[in-house]
């Protein structure tokens, strides 16, 4: 007897349920290649149901080619398929994986009080009427005015709405960025954001490597130079003052623009903020920042100011593409913005990691050096890179992810680990502490 189970009480006919439960016995290889079925008047006894019933999924699986009928002597499981279902089966979908706990520099904490303001934005929403066609690509004229004030009163960039451009985050402010350069090397730190990397790369440029954390006297020949000034990723660094002067005056000299990515500034917990390096030379900086650190990555969003005399040419590039994050996203960003969702969220994230970043530099000190100050929601450790490699494989098998700061270098010879504090709940990061502890004990 075919172990099937038809279940009348299913909205799916029951030769439907049939078909589909035989067809998963032949790709499980239970029904194998050259295995005859039974007729279909027996078949149909032993489950209770009519002959019809067990002609109709046979017929839908001989359509398919997962059956064939040999003429007098019954329905059989195709030889080929079933082979080839066997093989793949016993390759073995792979088992399920384990998820990892994320401890990136990349996953946020967000405080769950304010859950109601979350809801309550989706639902104005829902309750909005959408653009008729492609809506404006500078993107939704409230939001901008609500990013402007916020920039100016966060970030010390005197904008107004006309000068903010909506993006789908910092990468895809980058792109934008690149499509109205000339076709020149990007000079990007070293070591850096990978993203940044990926998409210079795409736009078929060459990077040069601006060895991080070096005041940069020497951009000849670059279409931009791309930094990281808050917050230097990864090693955590602020770019002092006489470097981002030296940046902005070597930018001017050699012609090129300066691409600020300002990712997670707000979260600094020792000092205030960090003023925006555009706010020190609007006309040759391109200021991108995100709601990936403060709301969540996957809500997709960021926000431009780009130099008067290039914002025509942004302009016309993303009119041209429509390459604009999705009016519902932005529409719920009205809602997050206006109704102080974001200052409270960022506001309890810098207490939260405020207080986790000591347990991590008390918990990891004895073993490694810190490349930079603690800030935002990660910390970088120098260590040999055999002794991370191995301490990041210990993590792993214990269910945690910590990077690799080589994966980060190109030409620099850096190593250690990249660990994260925001993603994980307490008790996950006091586990994973105790676990790189322990690997690093045991070198
Ligand atoms: C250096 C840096 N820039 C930017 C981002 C965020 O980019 P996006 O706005 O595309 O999510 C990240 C996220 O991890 C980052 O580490």
């Amino acid at each position: 007897m075919l172990p099937v189970r038809l279940d009348r009480a299913d909205p799916q006919p029951l030769g439907t349920q049939l078909a589909d439960q035989m067809r998963a016995l032949v790709l499980s290889g239970a029904l194998a290649g050259g295995d005859r079925l039974p007729a279909s008047r027996r078949l149909a006894a032993d489950l209770g149901v009519s002959r019809s019933v067990v002609e109709q999924a046979f017929d839908q699986l001989l359509a398919e080619g997962w059956l064939e009928a040999r003429q007098g002597a019954g329905t059989w499981v195709a030889d080929g398929v079933a082979h080839r279902a066997r093989a793949s089966a016993r390759r073995g979908v792979p088992a399920p994986e384990r998820p990892l706990v994320m401890l990136d520099a990349g996953t946020p904490w967000i405080d769950p009080r304010h859950e109601g303001t979350w809801r309550r934005a989706w639902r104005e929403v829902s309750t909005a009427t959408p653009p008729r066609g492609y809506d404006d690509p500078r993107g939704l004229p409230a939001l901008r005015a609500l990013v402007a004030e916020r920039l100016g009163r966060t970030r010390g960039l005197a904008v107004d709405a006309d000068q903010v451009r909506i993006t789908g985050g910092i990468g895809a402010g980058l792109r934008h960025v690149l499509a109205i350069l000339p076709r020149a090397p990007i000079a990007l730190e070293d070591p850096g954001y990978r993203a940044a990397v990926a998409a210079v790369h795409e736009s078929g440029r060459t990077v040069r490597d601006l060895p991080a954390l070096e005041p940069v006297d020497d951009l000849a020949g670059c279409a931009a130079a791309y930094v990281t000034p808050a917050h230097q990723h990864p090693l955590g660094r602020v770019m002092p003052a006489a470097n981002r002067l030296t940046l902005l005056a070597t930018a001017r000299r050699d012609e090129a623009l300066v691409v600020e990515d300002d990712y997670d500034s707000e979260f600094r917990y020792d000092v205030a903020p960090v003023p925006a390096l555009a706010s020190l030379d609007r006309d040759r900086v391109a200021y991108l920042g995100t709601a990936s650190k403060s709301i969540l990555p996957s809500l997709r969003l960021g926000w431009a100011v780009v130099p008067d005399d290039r914002v025509r040419a942004f302009d016309a590039h993303r009119r041209l593409t429509h390459d604009a994050p999705p009016w519902p996203v932005q529409r719920a960003m009205v809602t997050l913005l206006r109704d102080g969702y974001v200052d409270a969220v960022v506001r309890s994230a810098r207490r939260v990691y405020a207080e986790r970043a000591p347990r991590v530099v008390a918990a990891l000190s004895p073993y490694a050096e810190l490349a930079g100050p603690v800030a935002g929601m990660y910390s970088t450790w120098l260590l040999p890179h055999a002794r991370a490699v191995r301490v990041r494989a210990a993590a792993e098998d214990a269910g945690f992810r910590v990077n690799l700061l080589r994966d980060y270098c190109r030409t620099a010879r850096l190593s250690g680990l990249v660990v994260g504090f925001g993603g994980p709940t307490d008790a996950e990061l006091d586990r994973a502490l105790d676990v790189l502890v322990g690997a690093l004990d045991r070198l």
